[in-house]
């Protein structure tokens, strides 16, 4: 035939991808799938699902009517789940129902805070409110689905949607695996709302993005008196306060806040602003944070015992671990100094441990690809790691996985208030974003990139 290769390699694309291949190859599907998300039917009804969500907050492991209103969504368009999956989870399949398999994942609860923001979808359960944006990430899985399910011809394998409970210290990320739902899984992509970045740009980076966080508390005991007479007391404040004091030398003399004077020495300044920071700093950055300090009830009264708790948080598993062992050597000791005996409780069977979030190199590189089709090269934007945490670490410890940040500040618009803030705003306009985004990393993952790593699969097994 009188065609050139790449002709016909387009015109072959073209009859197997009717709908989003073109002479661009894969190239323009991201836009097209924005173009999609945008139409004002599937953006009037994205709008709507999250602001119901948004008025009946649930917190994690209690998801039962936003899991409800889900699989409500999903019967509509067609799409087949698996549910009750971590108690309120729900796990959609959309494509061939072969492999290979990539996920995208939402997580679905809110948070114990009174919403103080005055506007007619306000949260209808006092005490209770989608703070952090999940109602948003719920709906822009949905968005996601609702393309994909649309595009179901085209897909080369199967996208897994996973709607996961209980992210905001309830670790439902970790249920979600021991419950073998992504077994066989190749990839796994999720996002979070960001109101300090502008709309239309997104950020995230190879490796730590996020830290590993942990929780402690320790009762310090002593001997309670007369605040007049001290010298007949054992002081469990005074050794509360010198462990507190040593916590925070333990952070600045054992490790390299990102922060640090030290940090900015002529030698690492060049680093610094080339490529911002170095990974060996970031591996070592650790934070300890005391945020309990609970003593005595009186002007007067030395009390028996002091409690104090808080948090810490590091970006690799080794200084995790190390930390943690100095956080119980340092109030242990420091007790002792002062006669005082202290028992120390990482809370780990009611607050798991969250791993640091980690992300994988080549799916950083593939994301980038993939987001700088849709937003241009400009909104691709590297950022430093966070010392926030977030439980999608738990999927990035048994398979690839790639967390990044969605950009929702409007410059035309009032300032948005942070994550957690009881003065939460949420800027609609994003969830077409999130939602093409989800869509386009996982419809061009199944195109584009799994055949590649079968292929080195399949070598190395011939080598074998
Ligand atoms: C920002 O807000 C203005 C006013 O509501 C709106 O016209 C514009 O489209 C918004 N920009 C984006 C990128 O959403
Ligand atoms: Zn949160
Ligand atoms: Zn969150």
């Amino acid at each position: 035939m009188g065609c050139s290769r790449w002709v016909c390699i387009v015109f072959v694309l073209h009859l197997i991808y009717p709908g989003l291949v073109d002479s661009n190859g894969f190239s323009d599907i991201p836009k097209k799938l924005l173009d999609f998300a945008k139409k004002s039917e599937v953006f009037d009804w994205m709008v709507g699902v999250r602001r119901k969500i948004h008025e009946n907050p649930e917190l994690g492991y209690e998801e039962f009517e936003t899991s409800k209103l889900i699989r409500a969504e999903l019967d509509k368009m067609g799409v087949k789940y698996k549910h009750p999956v971590a108690v309120t989870g729900v796990i959609g399949f959309i494509g061939t129902g072969e492999p290979p398999f990539v996920a995208i994942r939402a997580d679905m609860d809110a948070l114990p805070m009174q919403e103080l923001v005055e506007w007619e979808h306000k949260s209808k359960i006092p005490g209770k409110m989608h703070g952090c944006g999940h109602d948003a990430h719920v709906t822009m899985l949905l968005g996601a689905a609702k393309i994909l399910q649309e595009h179901r011809e085209e897909l080369k394998g199967t996208v897994v949607l996973v709607f996961q409970p209980a992210e905001e210290g309830g670790g439902g990320a970790k249920k979600i695996l021991e419950e073998g739902a992504l077994e066989n899984v190749k990839a796994i992509f999720g996002l979070h709302v960001e109101p300090h970045l502008p709309i239309g740009k997104v950020a995230s980076r190879s490796g730590p993005v996020l830290a590993g966080s942990g929780f402690f508390e320790a009762t310090i005991s002593g001997k309670g008196g007369h605040a007049a007479i001290p010298q007949h007391s054992i002081d469990p404040i005074l050794a509360a306060s010198n462990v507190i004091v040593s916590l925070q030398h333990l952070v600045s003399r054992e490790a390299d806040p990102l922060d640090s004077q030290a940090y900015f020495s002529a030698a690492n300044l060049f680093i610094r602003f080339s490529l911002g920071f170095p990974e060996v700093r970031i591996l070592r950055a650790v934070v300890v944070t005391v945020a309990k300090f609970q003593g005595g009830g009186a002007f007067n009264v030395i009390p028996d015992s002091v409690t104090i708790g808080g948090t810490f948080r590091a970006f690799s598993k080794e200084s995790f671990m190390q930390l943690k062992q100095r956080i119980k050597e340092v109030i242990q000791g420091q007790a002792a100094v002062q006669r005082c005996s202290a028992a120390v409780d990482f809370l780990d069977k009611d607050k798991p441990f969250f791993p640091a979030t980690v992300n994988d190199k080549d799916l950083h590189d593939y994301f980038q690809i993939v987001a700088r089709d849709m937003l241009g090269t400009d909104n691709v934007k590297n950022m430093n790691p966070l010392m926030g945490s977030e439980d999608f670490s738990f999927y990035q410890e048994v398979l690839p996985g790639y967390f990044f940040f969605l950009g929702m500040q409007n410059e035309t618009l009032t300032k948005l208030e942070s994550v957690h803030s009881p003065y939460f705003k949420l800027n609609e306009d994003i969830l077409p974003y999130g939602a093409a985004l989800h869509a386009s990393l996982a419809l061009r993952y199944l195109l584009e990139y799994q055949p590649k790593v079968s292929l080195l699969e399949h070598n190395h097994h011939d080598e074998l």
